[in-house]
């Protein structure tokens, strides 16, 4: 399986669908995978370093033909799956120029157009939309920072509107993304630790230390927040993340 996230828009949440959601999806079902970030700006994959999600960046260039090299070295290995998350602007253009030159667009099964609102945001998915259509493969929308469930139809009202019978996915805006972060793994993986008890259990210790070390401290504050945020992730796992993953093998069948 070959999934492509493309968005000529910087800060459109291509990495946060790329890690979050089907580098999770692939975890999930124990598929082998890699996420490979295209773009020679942004670095994500260098800040998960605790997670079981294998991640690597490759080297882009300046020109169509070091874009298509690169490409051709990737879809190589023919058993892995492969997540393309695809750094904005140039990049974009130069890699959907390169994949219709040496027609690997074959081998794509499936492109992830992402927003994470703004009309901005909406315009480039559009632009993106048009050229990705061409390919004729699955499109799937990626709808992120979603403020509540019965906002998403306001917040997105342009897309409904436009790409009205488009499948989609969607991610609320969630302290879990930034917490992910921080503990160095996928919120998916976040949870199942969560569930396991033990990270609790750690958090729940360091807390009593605090509180118990005299006045209320800063400290164990902060660590009770985080623990609420470890919380929500399971409720973001099961309520956010799962219905994600349900569409996904809808569309990748
Ligand atoms: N659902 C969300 N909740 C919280 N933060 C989010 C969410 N989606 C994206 N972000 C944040 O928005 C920023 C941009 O997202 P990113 O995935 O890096 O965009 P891109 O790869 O398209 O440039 C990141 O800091 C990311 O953590
Ligand atoms: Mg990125």
């Amino acid at each position: 399986m070959k999934i492509m996230v493309v968005n000529t828009k910087g800060g459109a949440s291509k990495s946060t669908f790329s890690f979050q959601v089907l580098g999770a999806y692939f975890l999930d079902k124990g598929i082998d995978a890699e996420l490979v970030e295209l773009d020679d700006e942004n670095k994500d994959s260098d800040i998960f370093t605790d997670s079981k999600i294998s991640t690597s960046t490759a080297f882009v260039g300046q020109s169509m033909d070091d874009v298509a090299h690169t490409l051709q070295e990737r879809f190589k290995e023919t058993n892995k799956s492969l997540i393309l998350d695809i750094g904005g602007n140039k990049t974009t253009t130069l890699v959907l120029e390169a994949l219709k030159r040496t027609r690997l667009y074959h081998l794509v099964d499936c492109f992830l157009i992402p927003m994470s609102g703004g009309s901005q945001d909406f315009i480039n998915a559009k632009n993106t939309y048009e050229i990705v259509k061409n390919f004729e493969k699955p499109i799937i929308f990626g709808l992120s920072r979603v403020r509540g469930l019965n906002e998403i139809r306001f917040q997105y009202m342009e897309f409904f509107r436009e790409f009205q019978n488009a499948e989609y996915i969607f991610l609320t805006d969630s302290n879990t993304i930034d917490l992910s972060r921080m503990l160095k793994k996928s919120v998916y993986e976040i949870a199942k630790d969560t569930i396991a008890g033990g990270l609790l259990k750690d958090y729940d210790q360091l807390i009593a230390k605090e509180y118990k070390s005299g006045e209320m401290s800063e400290k164990g504050n902060e660590l009770a927040y985080i623990v609420r945020i470890l919380e929500d992730s399971i409720e973001y796992q099961k309520n956010i993340l799962a219905p994600c993953f349900e569409k996904l093998d809808k569309v990748l069948g």
